[in-house]
């Protein structure tokens, strides 16, 4: 397959969705392809059926192939679940050289002992994220090639997932005949494609809310702080909805879509009713929509309180400069900012994919908020490489300095990110 061309495979607890971009003239990144599934392979991010799975991802894979006119062989692969485990852990080293000159091979030795820490036996590392750096007394740095000092001091944050999830996620894709590129946490992913870098220096929350689980990021300073997750998701909404209006699942996810609103102030004074199918073939029922409402916002207000509860156990929610963006395909519901708003008491936004050209109107929505962040990813990861490359070519006749800090933080990137 092309250098230039990306593909996402999000594997979500609903559907499979396969995205293929390319790197358009300008740079940035175009979707040429775009293929969806329904599956029912996972349940709240924990695998309960393979052979869908495989199925969903090789249909999802074949719809985006004819759409793009390229055949897809390796692909950036989401992973979530209650398995994800992330800290911070520090890394020292003293300067060695002469000079005491930072040097790529210091800010290695450094990352790498911050990477070396006890990690239970059932769990691997997934990314290992380079936070600020200190040199000697001096704090908050990003970039230390080249300064000068002692001693050189850096907090990674270590995302770990179970050994067993990564291993079924990869023999899913094996047998669906593709190779993996790297898996890629679907937090990280979402962040890539509905955060600015404004929000990430100022401090942000990315809640992607899904139909099992809802995922959350926590950035300050722009670096990630914080990741977790809430076992409750746009499929719950559904189920409450089935059982108190007493309506199959299938027609409780339609009323939803079409008549749900999460935040009852904004329903009009007049209430409109709805007529609703029952289950075991009883005659439809007339309902008011306020029972609806009544029924989505009393679970979105547990769920949003769950996430509440997690961002102030974190102890950073004073931090949260730009509030709280909401993603994934459960913040698609009206009323949902307004919700968020009274909830947090932070100011909410709702996270559409972004910074994306081609078939974007097919992807804009935030249900694809981490498919197409697993494009950028992969294309992120690969375009400091790209680089590198043209930096190689211009050394014919030595290497420019710029070159070659390229070429450094390149081979940083791509070892640890
Ligand atoms: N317009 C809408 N109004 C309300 N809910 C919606 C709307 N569109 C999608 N949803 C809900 O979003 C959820 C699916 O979101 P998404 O596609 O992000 O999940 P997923 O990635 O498959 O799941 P997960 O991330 O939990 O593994 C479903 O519960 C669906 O009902
Ligand atoms: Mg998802």
């Amino acid at each position: 397959m092309d250098n230039d061309v990306f593909v996402g495979l999000d594997i979500g607890t609903t559907k499979v969705t396969c995205i293929i971009a390319t790197r358009g003239e300008s740079g940035g990144l175009e979707v040429v392809g775009v293929g969806k599934c329904n599956t029912i392979g996972l349940k709240k991010g924990v695998m309960r059926n393979m052979q869908n799975i495989v199925e969903s991802i090789q249909t999802a894979v074949k719809e985006a192939e004819l759409m793009a006119g390229v055949d897809v062989d390796d692909v950036w692969v989401g992973i979530a679940g209650d398995h994800i485990r992330a800290f911070d852990n520090d890394g020292f080293v003293a300067m060695t050289h002469e000079d005491r000159e930072i040097r790529q091979e210091d800010i290695d030795r450094v990352i790498e002992s911050a990477k070396t820490v006890k990690i239970p036996e059932e769990y691997e590392q997934l990314h290992v994220i380079p936070q600020d750096f200190q040199v000697d007394n001096l704090e908050g740095i990003k970039q230390p090639l080249g300064m000068i000092g002692v001693r050189l001091k850096t907090t990674v944050h270590i995302i770990t997932a179970q050994t067993t999830s990564i291993q079924n996620i990869t023999k899913c894709v094996k047998d669906a005949g593709l190779r993996l590129n790297k898996l890629v946490l679907d937090h990280l992913a979402s962040s890539y494609s509905v955060l600015d870098k404004d929000e990430k220096e100022l401090g942000v929350v990315l809640v992607d809310i899904g139909g099992g689980t809802s995922n959350i990021a926590i950035y300050h300073d722009d670096n990630i702080r914080h990741v977790s997750i809430v076992k409750e998701g746009g499929d719950d909404v559904t189920r409450d909805i089935s059982i108190v209006l007493k309506t199959p699942p299938t027609e409780a996810e339609k009323i939803k879509k079409s008549h749900g609103c999460a935040y009852l102030p904004l329903l009009p004074e007049d209430d409109e009713s709805l007529m609703v199918q029952m289950t075991g073939g009883r005659d439809d029922r007339e309902i008011k929509r306020r029972l609806l409402v009544e029924v989505i916002e009393a679970r979105m207000d547990e769920l949003l309180g769950l996430v509440k509860q997690d961002i102030e156990k974190s102890g950073l929610i004073s931090q949260m400069g730009a509030g709280v963006v909401l993603t994934g395909g459960g913040s698609q519901m009206p009323g949902m900012r307004e919700k968020a708003e009274s909830v947090f008491h932070l100011p909410v936004r709702i996270g559409n994919p972004q910074k994306i050209g081609g078939l974007s109107d097919m992807v804009k929505a935030p249900m694809f908020a981490s498919g197409v962040g697993l494009c950028m990813f992969g294309s992120e990861t690969a375009q400091v490489g790209g680089v590198h490359k043209i930096g190689k070519k211009k050394s014919s006749g030595g290497e420019s300095g710029y070159n070659n800090i390229i070429k450094k933080i390149s081979s940083w990137f791509s070892k640890y990110f």
